[in-house]
């Protein structure tokens, strides 16, 4: 189809090209693509903040006049309670939250209004209102991760001495005790707190005042602002100010880390939770039944932690590719970093607070682990480390004894500790009676006292240091 040549956006008929398939108007069309009130309202404590205190710097720097700051704060505040009470009305028409709320303030206090915008631009202040966000919420994500890890703590200290099978390909491979496997978890939590730490530190800087891209030929008093909103200190470069958000990936990479942790936790408890494993219940707050399998008992919370690990990697390749060449300074395409971080962060949220629930919930069933602990020939290195350690055999030649003992085991039926000794003998004619000491689980695990060991003697260590650091 040709357009007619005298009007390049109109179709042969006259309608708009681009009309085709929406039944609104062109310009309904650049609304509905360009809005972004309906996310970034969440933003609005943070505006507010950024906008009192660049008021109160203007009136300090003499910009603005007292009366006319007073008038501005007073706005301000007033919009504060009417969207504490729900009133504030959020105007589509209006595009954003930081248009909403100066258009707010023009109504309520007149063209005085104005001048709050004096040596600023959209571009500043949204970057300074999603600064704070983000900073925020990874405060409050390591907060939350250290309720995980008390949680974990207060469940390992229970269970030091809980006997369960240790794994490698997920199949048996040395006993460790269940205190330990759930300390394994405290010290990737632990990682993952310290990440979101180290993120919130390298992204506490104000960017507020590098106004459009290159900073403001008003006496400006940037230190000032910074200090007023919490950061450390201002950003150095204006234009850096504008079009960074590698500070909202770094927070969601540790989040999508974290999920990954998570979710491996999930998988565990969701493997634990079945007939064939029986190792752990969960009461009825965090499993559902079957509407027609009466005997069913699932662990969907678990299942959905383990599933939000897709939704926060998403989040991070989402953002990642919105950023990805965007020349300097600031592009609209900015204006999509915001829906992946807030689902990414609402997510994570859930997510902790349904596996610290869970983690305290949990009650393992400690008979059945212990006899999985024993199964599997689990203590064949025990067999293999005692002939190194009293019979000075090379390690690789008691592997090779020891791996005719389980031979000899499994064709008869039993365990290591089920061979008699004359059978032992029959393999290698120098083993002692007191070799049935290391070839139980207990034994196994009771002998790894190496530090980070299974011992439960390392394990309530451990326990100790992590209170110490948590309390
Ligand atoms: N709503 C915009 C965003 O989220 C605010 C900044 C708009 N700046 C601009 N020059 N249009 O990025």
């Amino acid at each position: 189809m040709t357009a007619p040549p005298n009007d390049p956006t109109k179709a042969a008929g006259g309608q708009a090209m681009w009309g085709g398939r929406f039944t609104v108007k062109p310009g309904e069309v650049m609304q509905a693509i360009n809005v972004s009130i309906g996310f970034d309202k969440r933003l609005a404590a943070e505006d507010l903040a950024g906008s009192k205190a660049h008021a109160a710097m203007l009136k300090a720097v003499g910009v603005i006049s007292a009366d006319d700051e007073a008038a501005i704060q007073r706005g301000l505040s007033q919009i504060e309670a009417e969207i504490a009470e729900g009133t504030f009305p959020f105007r589509e028409e209006y595009e954003d939250i930081h248009m909403n709320v100066e258009a707010r303030l023009a109504e309520l206090i007149g063209p005085t209004a104005g001048r709050l915008h004096t040596a600023r631009s959209r571009n500043d202040q949204v970057a300074v209102d999603f600064r704070q966000w983000v900073r925020d919420a990874c405060a409050r994500t390591a907060g939350q991760l250290q309720d995980l890890q008390r949680a974990l703590l207060a469940q390992a200290e229970a269970y030091a001495d809980t006997l369960m099978p240790g794994f490698t390909h997920l199949q048996p491979a040395q006993p460790v005790t269940f205190g330990h496997h759930l300390m394994a978890y405290v010290e990737m939590f632990g990682r993952d707190a310290s990440r979101f730490a180290d993120a919130r530190a390298r992204m506490n800087e104000s960017p507020l005042g590098a106004a459009a891209l290159a900073g403001s030929p008003f006496p400006i008093d940037r230190h000032a602002t910074a200090r007023a909103l919490g950061f450390d200190r201002p950003t150095a470069n204006s234009l850096d100010s504008v079009s960074a958000r590698d500070f909202a990936l770094e927070a969601l990479a540790a989040a999508a880390i974290c999920a990954t942790h998570l979710s491996r936790l999930a998988e565990e408890i969701v493997i634990w939770m079945t007939p064939q494993f029986g190792f752990i219940r969960l009461t009825d707050a965090f499993t559902t039944g079957s509407s027609i399998m009466p005997q069913k008992k699932n662990p969907d919370a678990a299942e959905l932690v383990r599933a939000k690990a897709g939704r926060l990697l998403g989040a991070f390749t989402q953002l990642a590719v919105v950023m990805k060449g965007l020349p300097l300074a600031y592009s609209k395409d900015m204006q999509e970093d915001k829906v992946p971080t807030f689902e990414a962060f609402d997510a994570l949220d859930l997510s902790l607070a349904a596996m610290t629930g869970m983690v305290a919930d949990l009650t393992p069933d400690t008979e059945r682990m212990a006899q999985a602990a024993g199964a599997g020939f689990s203590t064949a290195t025990d067999l293999a480390d005692w002939l190194v350690r009293r019979l000075d055999f090379p390690f690789r030649q008691a592997h090779h004894i020891t791996g005719a003992a389980v031979k000899q085991a499994e064709t008869l039926g039993v365990d290591l500790a089920g061979l008699s000794l004359d059978q032992l003998q029959a393999i290698e004619p120098r083993i002692t009676a007191d070799v049935y000491e290391v070839l139980t689980p207990a034994a196994s695990a009771a002998s790894r006292t190496s530090y980070g060991g299974t011992a439960p003697s390392q394990v309530r260590a451990q326990v100790a240091r992590w209170k110490e650091q948590l309390a």
